[in-house]
């Protein structure tokens, strides 16, 4: 299936591949999409308005805040129109400013203004690109959440053979087909996500509690991830101090029990993945009133299991969720531990998280996981942001959905 009747905003940036995005926009063009361009004041040395307002039979906006522009169409409205914003080529600098957040032209303004994915097409010298400064600003979009396209490998117009070389128009064409292609089978299908996340506690008497060290970082940047795919995402949530994006309904509990109650209150679901820190054990009696220090032979501390809500999902013969993510948090033999743990309660896939290391995992932002799918393909990915991972994390869910699931395509 080709793209069609896409709304598709291009913004130019100041690289020799610039006219490269002349043939992009003649491709979406001869799809039916509608193309408008901002052209920044870089872009403005390779292209002309005139060559793109040709080919877009539309108006070229130019990166200077014209007044005339502005009221005609401001920057909040061109990035309402666009279903989704290209910067090709993204170069090295204009990554800088996006990764500062600046709103310093139009370009700029309308990126930060945006509540649309953006795709990032990079194109530079090889030294340019696998300079630490330019990885590292990569990295801070990529968390953000800026889709990425190339660069690839091959010769560059400075005449040198490397990383840095713009991706085709062809190739961002069929990489826009594929975007537009998941996104429609996400709302045709009307997928739905169930996240767990957070610790719960366990109370000992009203103010006492067990509980444990998670921050439920991990699982608000998954759920934030798989929201922003599109999925109708519902986070169940024990106490944390974070707040979730308004597109995803919280439901906030503090007790397993309760978040087993509301798990079950939210079924059925396609996919579920269990980030929370469940407390494992609860007291089997909670004293009414707060107790004595001279009362500490406690029959409170007796204590009972909770219940395995990840097992429950992925055993539930009526409501079992296409996708049964599980988390394995350990200090040793991480995967074979993890993958254990994943039969054991018949997963679909388990992510084990090393928590050994005190700059990553519980109360951090970064994490180290392996991600381990059924049939024991492992995948490594070190140690990064959790939002980053959380955008791994939710690609991967969507393939396997998809591959399960021939039959929409
Ligand atoms: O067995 P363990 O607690 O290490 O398993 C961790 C995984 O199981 C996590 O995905 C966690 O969310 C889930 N879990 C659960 N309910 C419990 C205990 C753990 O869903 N009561």
């Amino acid at each position: 299936m080709k793209i069609k009747n896409k709304k598709i905003l291009i913004i130019i940036g100041g690289g020799i591949s610039a006219y490269k995005s002349l043939d992009l926009i003649r491709l979406l063009k001869k799809n039916k999409n509608e193309v408008k361009v901002i052209l920044t004041k870089s872009g403005k040395e390779f292209v002309t308005p005139l060559s793109i307002t040709t080919l877009t039979n539309s108006k070229t906006f130019e990166d200077v805040f014209d007044k005339n522009s502005e009221a005609e169409i401001d920057h909040i409205s061109l990035s309402r129109w666009a279903d989704l914003i290209v910067v090709l080529p993204a170069t090295a600098n204009f990554m800088t400013k996006l990764s500062l957040g600046k709103a310093e032209d139009l370009a700029t303004t309308v990126i930060l203004a945006s509540n649309k994915d953006i795709l990032l097409v990079p194109a530079m010298n090889v030294r340019m690109w696998i300079h630490k400064a330019t990885q590292r600003n990569v990295k801070t979009l990529k968390d953000y959440g800026y889709l990425f396209i190339g660069p690839e490998k091959g010769e560059m117009a400075c005449g040198e053979y490397g990383e840095g070389k713009m991706s085709s128009p062809r190739q961002i064409f069929s990489f826009l087909d594929n975007y537009f292609n998941k996104k429609n089978i996400i709302k045709k299908r009307k997928l739905r996500a169930l996240v767990t996340a957070g610790p719960t506690r366990e109370y000992i008497d009203p103010v006492r509690y067990i509980s444990n060290e998670s921050s439920g970082k991990q699982g608000y940047e998954i759920a934030e991830a798989l929201s922003r795919l599109g999925i109708e995402t519902t986070l169940i949530t024990g106490p944390t101090n974070l707040v979730s994006n308004k597109d995803i309904k919280t439901k906030k509990i503090i007790t397993a029990s309760e978040m087993f109650e509301t798990v079950k209150k939210n079924l059925p679901v396609d996919i579920a993945v269990c980030a929370a820190a469940v407390t494992d054990f609860k007291p089997i009696y909670k004293s009414k009133s707060k107790l004595k220090k001279d009362n500490l032979r406690l029959k409170s501390f007796e204590l009972q299991k909770n219940i395995d809500i990840v097992e429950f999902l992925s055993k539930n013969n009526k409501h079992r969720p296409k996708i049964v993510i599980g988390f394995a948090a350990e200090t040793e033999n991480l995967d074979k531990n993890a993958l254990s743990k994943l039969k054991q309660k018949n997963c679909d896939i388990i992510i084990a998280n090393d928590v050994s290391k005190k700059d990553s995992g519980f109360n951090s932002d970064y994490n180290r996981v392996s991600i381990i799918d059924n049939s024991g393909k492992i995948k490594v990915v070190k140690k990064n942001k959790k939002s980053f991972i959380a955008n791994i994390i939710a690609d991967i869910i969507l393939d396997k959905i998809l591959i399960n699931d021939r039959s929409f395509n």
